[in-house]
């Protein structure tokens, strides 16, 4: 299910411009007279007319405070002032102009959101965090999080994954030293979780826990919370620092937390590159 709204323009192409070029929205769909608009999940559409809508306020919002100040150095012409903390809605933002005088806001939530992202945005942007502000993970959306991870499907439903999560300091720290720089991320978030599954349940436990470690890194990112995939730690000292039984096996321990910042995109190979046609059968 969702949404949008449309506003009446008397210049359709200059405002199409504007938001695409300028906003960075994409075309989401063209109808007769009407262009629809995307940034995230939020849908905007102008249709051409003799009256213009230029009632209320359009905001746009953005993971952090940085991604404001780059939106505020391309509009300090068009914007009414400099971006700043409103501290009644707990929110970073600054307010513009667009060409037909309607007001549209650059903001920041200062506080965690529930998830707001549509699902190709999610998967589109999750990135490995490696650093993390010291803010904690609050117990209640950690529970939200392994509640999502309930539809992690398995072999044969068997569900034979568990999570968990490790806040002693001394076992994160140990963990973190486990592989040095590749596992030295673990030890930079407030805590880390553990993703292990138990042969016992299923011959697929492997294949079980990875797809549950990877649901759980999508959930987290849903929230606003930073993962990061640590490998090889399938290792004895690590059952044995987390009590985790022998025969058992560890996926993955991944750092968990608010990201410090949001990385940047690591190159990726254009699509045509791994999608191998045998045949004419996809048309
Ligand atoms: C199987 C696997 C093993 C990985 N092992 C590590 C690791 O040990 N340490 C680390 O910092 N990142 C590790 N990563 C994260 C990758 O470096 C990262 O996914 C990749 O560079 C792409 O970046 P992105 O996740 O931000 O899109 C691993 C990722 C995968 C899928």
């Amino acid at each position: 299910m969702a949404g949008l709204t449309f506003f009446r323009t008397k210049k359709p192409e200059e405002i199409v411009r504007f938001y695409t070029e300028e906003v960075g929205m994409k075309i989401w769909l063209e109808q007769a007279g009407c262009t629809l608009l995307k940034h995230g999940n939020f849908l905007l559409g102008f249709c051409g007319s003799d009256e213009v809508d230029t009632q209320g306020v359009i905001t746009f919002f953005y993971p952090d405070r940085s991604t404001v100040d780059e939106m505020y150095d391309k509009f300090r012409d068009i914007a009414t002032g400099e971006p700043k903390d409103n501290e009644r809605y707990n929110i970073y933002n600054f307010f513009a102009e667009d060409p037909e005088g309607r007001t549209i806001e650059f903001q920041t939530f200062l506080h965690p959101l529930e998830p707001y992202m549509g699902g190709v945005e999610l998967l589109e942007t999750r990135r490995s965090v490696r650093h993390y502000s010291e803010k904690g993970v609050p117990e209640a959306l950690l529970w939200k999080i392994f509640e999502t991870c309930r539809y992690s499907p398995t072999s044969k439903n068997t569900q034979s994954y568990y999570f968990l999560p490790i806040r002693d300091k001394y076992v994160q720290r140990s963990l973190a030293n486990e592989r040095s720089a590749s596992s030295a991320p673990i030890g930079n978030a407030p805590m880390a979780v553990a993703i292990c599954s138990d042969p016992e349940k299923s011959l697929r436990h492997v294949q079980d826990g990875v797809i549950a470690a990877y649901h759980f890194m999508l959930a987290a990112w849903g929230y606003g919370l930073g993962t990061c995939w640590i490998a090889d730690m399938d290792r004895e000292r690590v059952k044995e620092e987390m009590g985790v039984p022998m025969d058992h096996y560890v996926v993955t321990v991944t750092p968990l937390g608010y990201p410090q910042e949001f990385p940047t995109t690591p190159k990726r190979k254009e699509v045509e590159k791994f999608v191998k046609i045998l045949g004419d059968n996809i048309t």
